[in-house]
């Protein structure tokens, strides 16, 4: 996954070192995304830079940095090449546009040449940068070959930028005449692929164009010192010099647009978003016709704070995160319990067809899976609906059975990993309802799902996810108390989990005392090859999620496994090395735990055991394990706390082990390959 970011300003001067650290700091915020390499275009001007005279347009040629490395690379490198240009940071501008990325490798190694925007060629004539995979590049490529280009790139994007060159100068014979919004439908009209692009060009000066399938992409519109407009209409006329000033940013994530503006919108598939003479075009892109239709879209108001994409007082996001939890908690709930009853507005319209549906399908990827095997026995248990679970790729490798009696919940933070959305995609075209869970409004799951819930747990910038773990399993627990909300038969328990919801803000924020504990446990673990973690029952999610932090950010191996298995084979490991932390926390598995314990006693393992409060003594009788003593709460809820400690555990490791927390290696925050 990658970040693409851009930002026009239009009558309004802005110093070539403002509109540089706007583009800097946009990455800055998306590179959580990717962070093996970035780049900037931006405009130069007549003086600054030496001319070419053969160049093929009149205006200044635009300046490209590329670098290899985290975002702080190519800030070190675009100041020093900046001063080599000599190009003036003072110097003003009052229409710019430049346009940025942040990468994470599919195609290609890290390196500046595959770094983009990628280019046309020489003189840079289209610059683009990209934000997912153009399947069919190599046909594409081939034909560009034959007809004289060269590729400099491993990338699949390097086709887009050269194949507009092709088609602006097939269709102008190189005298102009053919409108950059023309340009980058032929473009598009033969991509295939996910992606969401932004299209520079010096023949089109002060134009940017940006266009997606698959691929999230919104637009900010910052109407300096004036009235915000609350509609983009496709015939908005050309600001002149008396209107009001105006910025517009492109971006894949609305973190890095929320310091600049609250208004947004999201662009939709095959849309094309051209920005000219500082007004807004919005053209609907359709295979079928010549000419595209115009569209009209709200703007929206982004509900976020720009605290919540700052790290605060705390060293990574992944501590301010887990910190943030009590909070993240109680904004999910907002609004949704009221009088003891549950109101999720998302679903209702749905509710008569999920009560009557034959099964419950969870389908996720890796954190998000486990907080719906988090939220499966409640599931099951308040609305008598048999629940299965699916891996997303696997369903799709499977091409697992699903009838459209089915209910089908998708689960994702970002609403954007390609896996599940293909999944999606597969249960929709078996007439399944798809009910989506996301943090992340306007994500295509959110757009593509018949109706859903959003988490609401703030924007999560950390790769690790945390509090959007928590939120999604509190956001499942809400879902089936208002699915069985119906039936007598379990009353007392929905009144004693809605008591316990109540209170879990509370309970969290007390859990989270234990973080120097979990410290010193994390000094006591730093050399360790490898960690095993036993739960079942409500908490099996808990030793899956407690071993994937482990292991995706401190870089040691870690298993999550279900207890009830170990005699079955993982016993064989046990020895007096070997750390294990059992789960044994108080609900209808304890005791069950409890004997699990003894048999790892009885082969001298290693134990860290996690237990209720004031169970200490009866978890470790003869005192010669560790303990980790946690606030009691009902049985469904007890995985949210949990999960706490060990991703306190997982942060002091990383810390101590020396390794980047917030970028972890080889990951990014969603994953938009299969
Ligand atoms: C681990 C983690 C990943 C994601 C997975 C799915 O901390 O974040 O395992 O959970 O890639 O991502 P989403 O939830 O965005 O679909």
């Amino acid at each position: 996954m990658c970040g693409i970011f851009a930002y026009l300003n239009y009558n309004v001067g802005r110093e070539r070192r403002y509109i540089l650290e706007v583009l800097l700091n946009g990455l800055r915020r998306l590179e959580y995304r990717g962070y093996d390499s970035s780049g900037i275009a931006i405009d130069s001007d007549m003086s600054s830079v030496m001319q070419s005279k053969s160049k093929p347009y009149d205006t200044a040629p635009p300046v490209v940095f590329r670098q290899e490395g985290k975002i702080e690379s190519l800030v070190t490198s675009v100041y020093s090449e900046v001063d080599k240009l000599d190009l003036d940071l003072e110097k003003p501008f009052l229409v710019h546009a430049g346009i940025a990325h942040t990468r994470w490798a599919t195609h290609g190694v890290p390196a500046p040449r595959n770094s983009h925007p990628q280019s046309s060629g020489e003189f840079d004539e289209f610059l683009v940068v990209h934000n997912g995979i153009i399947t069919n590049y190599e046909v594409l490529k081939q034909t560009l070959v034959r007809h004289g280009f060269t590729f400099e790139s491993d990338t699949d994007t390097e086709v887009i930028p050269k194949l507009a060159k092709f088609v602006f100068d097939k269709a102008s014979d190189g005298e102009g005449g053919v409108t950059f919004s023309q340009v980058v439908m032929e473009v598009m009209r033969q991509l295939e692929g996910a992606y969401a692009l932004i299209f520079k060009s010096p023949h089109y000066p002060n134009e940017l164009i940006a266009c997606k399938r698959g691929s999230t992409l919104l637009l900010g519109v910052n109407e300096l010192g004036g009235e915000t407009s609350r509609h983009l209409f496709h015939d908005v006329k050309a600001l002149t010099a008396n209107d009001k000033p105006k910025e517009l940013f492109f971006s894949s994530d609305l973190c890095a647009i929320v310091e600049h503006t609250k208004n947004y919108a999201a662009v939709e598939d095959d849309e094309i978003v051209h920005i000219k003479d500082g007004s807004v075009s919005i053209l609907k892109f359709d295979y079928e016709k010549e000419k595209p239709a115009s569209v009209q879209r709200a703007l929206s108001v982004l509900e976020m704070e720009v605290e919540q994409i700052k790290k605060g007082d705390f060293d990574h996001f992944m501590k301010k995160e887990i910190h943030e939890q009590p909070d993240s908690l109680t904004t999910s709930m907002r609004g949704r319990l009221k009088d003891g009853v549950v109101g999720l507005g998302g679903l209702k319209d749905h509710m008569r067809t999920i009560r009557r549906s034959r099964r419950i399908i969870f389908i996720g990827c890796g954190t998000s899976y486990h907080a719906a095997l988090a939220a499966r026995p409640i599931m099951e248990e308040l609305t008598d609906i048999p629940v299965t679970m699916e891996i997303a790729s696997d369903m799709l490798d499977r091409k697992a059975l699903i009838f459209k009696e089915d209910t089908a919940v998708f689960v994702s933070q970002s609403g954007e990993t390609a896996d599940t959305l293909l999944a999606l995609e597969y249960a929709l075209q078996h007439g399944a309802l798809c009910v989506g869970v996301t943090n992340t409004v306007g994500s295509t799951l959110a757009r593509k799902t018949h109706c859903g819930v959003h988490i609401n747990a703030g924007c999560e910038i950390g790769v690790a996810s945390t509090k959007a773990y928590t939120c999604q399993i509190v956001v499942m627990v809400m879902m089936a108390l208002a699915i069985g909300s119906d039936k007598m038969s379990t009353l007392a328990k929905r009144e004693a989990i809605i008591a316990g919801l109540t209170k879990l803000p509370e309970k969290v924020h007390d859990v989270l005392k234990l973080d120097g504990e979990m410290k010193a446990l994390a000094q006591s673990l730093i050399d360790e090859q490898s960690l095993l973690m036993f739960g079942r029952g409500n908490n099996y999610a808990t030793a899956l999620e407690g071993a994937l932090k482990v292991k995706e950010v401190a870089l040691m191996h870690s298993e999550g496994m279900l207890a009830g298995e170990m005699k079955h084979g993982p016993l064989a490991l046990v020895d007096e090395y070997l750390p294990i932390i059992v789960i044994a926390t108080r609900d209808d598995s304890f005791s069950k735990q409890q004997s699990v314990i003894q048999q790892l006693h009885a082969r001298k393992g290693r134990l860290i055991v996690m237990c209720s409060e004031g169970d200490a003594s009866l978890v470790c009788p003869d005192g010669r394990s560790r303990v980790i003593e946690v606030p009691r709460i009902v049985d469904c809820l007890q995985s949210i706390i949990n999960i706490i400690p060990m991703q306190l555990l997982a942060y002091h490791l990383t810390v101590l082990r020396g390794y980047n927390v917030d970028q972890p290696r080889n990951l990014a925050k969603s994953v938009t390959t299969q």
